[in-house]
């Protein structure tokens, strides 16, 4: 049975680099508070104009040229994005459009910062059922067109930033390559810890003059309460991901957690006993690009950790849901 195995990432991040210092004219904040809670340094903020779809295109084209492949060597579109350009169609025909392929299909993921695992496991469960071979599986964000950028939002609107990466998958029968397991996981009950109101279906009409004067427009999160979450799941879910294949942590080469706060990171790499050389982080950069962050990072992480054909990597998600999940492959 052929397994999906990573081609190459391809990534875009916008030119304008808000660094905490920037913050500061907007909000009552600090570069000491953002750093010692959050470990972010700086984030990528879009200009006008410049929306999720595009951004995803950027990647794209970038991962094809890495690769070698032509946008019509793609058997299908799988993108992950809570930000989509538009309430509706999704961003993967906006992208399928962009890219110029017509009639390849276009599936759009919404499981906020685990839509990159939740991806990657249809997409493995597709190539290995011999139904595509070749797939771009797409993380794309842009906050910050929606984050309240006043003291009111600063627990929000520090953490977020934006940006896009782009993973070619193919099939492989060479047993020392591919996705070796996914696990996926979501808790309802806690949908509206971390959440955006509006605009909704629910709400009647679906924005209202109310809503943009308010906070329902906006994220909102408890923030301890995520934190607490995601330091228990994302351990858990790697351990039992890794007995799934018969591994250990110690087989692991590099752990690519998602990006959502550094302290939640290095807590997750104790918790696990990894040491430092065994986990990349880049949120220092990016801040928390949601369903961009994992393969943002992964992209890094290949180089920065030397990681060659047949090493293990590991990824795991935690966010808005809540949903979390882990995956192992062999580069
Ligand atoms: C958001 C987070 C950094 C807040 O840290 P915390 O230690 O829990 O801080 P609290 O919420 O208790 O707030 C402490 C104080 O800092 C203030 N504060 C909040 N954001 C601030 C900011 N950006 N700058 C300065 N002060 C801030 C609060 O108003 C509060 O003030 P008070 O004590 O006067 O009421 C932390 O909860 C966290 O990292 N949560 C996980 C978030 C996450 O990862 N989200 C993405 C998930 S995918």
């Amino acid at each position: 049975m052929p397994r999906a195995a990573f081609v190459t990432i391809g990534t875009y991040v916008p030119d304008r680099v808000v660094t905490n210092a920037e913050l500061t004219r907007y909000m009552d904040t600090s570069d000491e508070w953002i750093v010692q809670r959050t470990g972010i340094q700086e984030r990528h903020w879009v200009e006008p104009g410049l929306g999720t779809s595009e951004m995803a295109f950027r990647a794209s084209k970038r991962a094809l040229d890495q690769a070698g492949w032509k946008a019509e060597d793609l058997d299908a579109i799988v993108f992950a994005t809570l930000s989509t350009d538009h309430m509706f169609p999704g961003d993967g025909c906006f992208l399928n459009a962009k890219l110029g392929i017509p009639g390849v299909p276009a599936l759009d993921i919404r499981n906020q910062c685990s839509g990159f695992l939740y991806g990657l496991s249809v997409v493995d469960a597709w190539i290995r059922a011999g139904v595509y071979r070749k797939v771009l599986l797409v993380g794309s964000e842009t906050h910050s067109t929606g984050l309240d950028v006043s003291t009111r939002g600063r627990d929000v609107t520090v953490i977020f930033g934006d940006g896009a990466a782009a993973a070619l998958l193919e099939a492989t029968d060479d047993p020392d390559r591919g996705v070796l397991a996914v696990e996926l996981h979501a808790d309802g009950r806690h949908a509206k810890d971390l959440w955006a109101d509006a605009p909704g279906s629910i709400h009647s009409p679906r924005i209202t003059k109310e809503m943009v004067e308010s906070e329902a427009i906006f994220p909102h999160m408890e923030g301890q309460k995520v934190f607490k979450h995601a330091i228990v799941r994302m351990p858990e879910v790697v351990r039992s991901v890794l007995a799934k294949a018969g591994l250990q942590t110690s087989d692991i080469k590099v752990l690519v957690p998602h990006q959502a706060n550094l302290r939640i990171a290095e807590t997750v790499q104790r918790s696990l006993g990894l040491r430092d050389d065994q986990v990349f982080n880049n949120i220092q950069k990016y801040g928390n690009t949601t369903a961009a962050s994992i393969p943002l990072a992964l992209s890094e992480a290949i180089p920065a950790r030397g990681v060659k054909r047949g090493d293990l990597v590991a990824l795991a998600a935690f966010g808005a849901g809540f949903t979390w999940g882990a995956a192992l492959a062999r580069w």
